[in-house]
């Protein structure tokens, strides 16, 4: 089944095509990595997925639904890019107001959110105030806010940034494990080295254009290169030097 199938889709902003001609369908029980450089259109995508952005043109289907139909809404878990959590919450009441908000009852909330924050590894700061967590922290907190309801498709615009290496590693058993369960992920990043770790397949974007959707065994041809420059070649704005794996010297123009 398609999870999600976007067809010709475009988005402009002013005289900024921020996605342009987008086509690509995500199956259901993939995890699907949506990558690119800063400014690519990962996030404009993302928001007509959930209903926020209406495409200028093109057609947005979300579990077989139109994007932000009260039925996909509900088994979808979000999480953004910038969380603005209220600060004065710790992260057991956060889990609280937004099960409350997806319709959950309260003996419900209560084991997932104990579930999650101890998958997540805040058991610790559990009880500490929103407003003191790290950046990584708050990124936890986001993937337990959008795991909470038990959602068949999960879309995390860059969760890994401001995750530490014990933080990625638990993110990505968590993910395997959701793969697993059948449930579907749709991710952003512009790490590729920890998507190819996880992802079935990605698709590569470069000022709002598709340059490559496919497995990464596919990318990588026989296996003999290495991902990271393929995707910097794809991007075609990266110094010839760095995509020799040459460091880049400080005469760049
Ligand atoms: N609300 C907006 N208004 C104007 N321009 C926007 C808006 N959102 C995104 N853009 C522009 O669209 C382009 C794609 O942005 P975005 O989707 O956020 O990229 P990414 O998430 O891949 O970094 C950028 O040039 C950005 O400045
Ligand atoms: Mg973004």
């Amino acid at each position: 089944m398609e999870v999600v199938k976007l067809e010709h889709v475009s988005k402009t902003f002013g005289t900024v095509k921020a996605v342009n001609g987008l086509t690509l369908t995500v199956r259901q029980g993939e995890i699907f990595g949506f990558l690119g450089t800063n400014g690519a259109g990962k996030t404009t995508t993302i928001k007509m997925l959930l209903g926020f952005f209406r495409p200028d043109a093109g057609q947005v289907s979300v579990l077989g639904q139109n994007p932000g139909d009260p039925a996909a809404r509900r088994a979808i878990g979000f999480m953004p890019e910038t969380a603005y959590y209220y600060p004065y919450l710790n992260v057991r009441e956060l889990l609280a107001f937004y099960g409350g908000l997806c319709g959950m009852a309260k003996a419900d909330i209560r084991r997932r959110s104990a579930e999650l924050i101890a998958r997540v590894g805040l058991e610790e700061a559990g009880g500490r105030l929103l407003r003191h967590y790290s950046k990584g922290m708050l990124q936890r907190a986001g993937i337990a806010q959008a795991l909470l309801h038990d959602p068949d498709l999960l879309i995390l615009d860059e969760p890994l940034t401001g995750l530490d290496p014990l933080a990625r590693i638990r993110f990505r058993d968590l993910i395997l494990d959701l793969r697993r369960q059948g449930k579907t992920i749709f991710f952003s990043s512009h790490d590729l080295s920890e998507s190819e770790l996880i992802c079935d397949r990605v698709a590569i974007l470069k000022q709002g254009s598709l340059v490559w959707c496919g497995t990464l065994g596919e990318v990588a041809g026989d296996g003999q290169q290495n991902l990271e420059r393929i995707f910097l070649k794809m991007l075609g704005d990266a110094p010839a030097r760095a995509v020799a794996g040459e460091p880049v010297g400080e005469e760049r123009p």
